[in-house]
């Protein structure tokens, strides 16, 4: 595993790391089983399946992605939550696979210029402190001619969900470790200098309006 720290969590960030945010890590399979048994974990094998070679994948959370890649890939994983990583470092070892685990936010990912064939962002662009910057750390790492695979909620395209996403993103990124479900983030993608983007935007049902809407597709790095 390597170890990265940016800047020390505030004393209000470890405090809710340390409850909240170790029985979110403890739930999180268990709050996904129902959609990843369904049209999420279609969705995921989809995007993410084809990724060979040096893929990273960007708040990886509890490694749900590592049943999709494929066996010959060299994974990195990057995720900043302690108690997130390590049940990713489990299932790592439970699978058997081979897991560069790195302790860091996609913000600061300490990755060489051009060094990764292929970034994976799913469900995480939500919750990071800081979407652009995440986008811009993705293409500065990913090698020209490189790809961005991205399963992400955003901002609804019907007004009225739209709205009560708005309304409700504060309490909503309070309960779920920081997830503001309400971002614009294909928006973000040509600024962070990715062009080729071909995405879908598709309603998943049975989440409620705060989850539904998704954007699921690639981007990619000019070569
Ligand atoms: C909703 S989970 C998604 C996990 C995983 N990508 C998946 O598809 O199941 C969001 C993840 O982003 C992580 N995260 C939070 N802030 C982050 C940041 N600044 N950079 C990278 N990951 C971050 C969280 O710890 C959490 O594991």
């Amino acid at each position: 595993m390597l170890s990265f720290s940016p800047q020390p969590p505030t004393r209000l960030q470890r405090l809710y790391r340390a409850t909240w945010g170790r029985v979110f890590a403890a739930l999180y399979d268990r709050f996904l089983a129902g959609a990843e048994a369904g049209k999420l974990g279609r969705l995921r094998a989809g995007v993410v399946g084809d990724a060979t070679g040096v893929v990273l994948d960007i708040g990886a959370g509890t490694g749900i992605n590592l049943q999709h890649l494929a066996e010959d890939a060299q994974i990195i994983m990057a995720e900043p939550d302690p108690h997130m990583a390590s049940r990713l470092a489990a299932r790592a070892a439970a699978l058997g696979r081979d897991v560069d685990l790195v302790l860091a936010p996609g913000e600061q990912l300490p990755l060489d210029d051009g060094s990764v064939d292929h970034v994976l962002c799913t469900l995480v662009l939500c919750t990071v402190s800081d979407p652009a910057a995440t986008l811009r750390e993705a293409h500065r790492v990913l090698r020209p001619g490189g790809t961005l695979h991205l399963l992400e909620h955003v901002r609804s395209e019907v007004e009225r969900t739209a709205k009560i996403q708005d309304r409700f993103r504060a309490p909503w990124s309070a309960m779920a470790c920081g997830c503001q479900a309400n971002r614009e983030t294909e928006a973000l993608l040509v600024p962070a200098g990715f062009s080729d983007i071909n995405l879908e935007h598709l309603t998943l049902s049975g989440c409620g309006p705060m989850l539904s809407s998704m954007i699921v597709g690639r981007a990619t790095k000019a070569p």
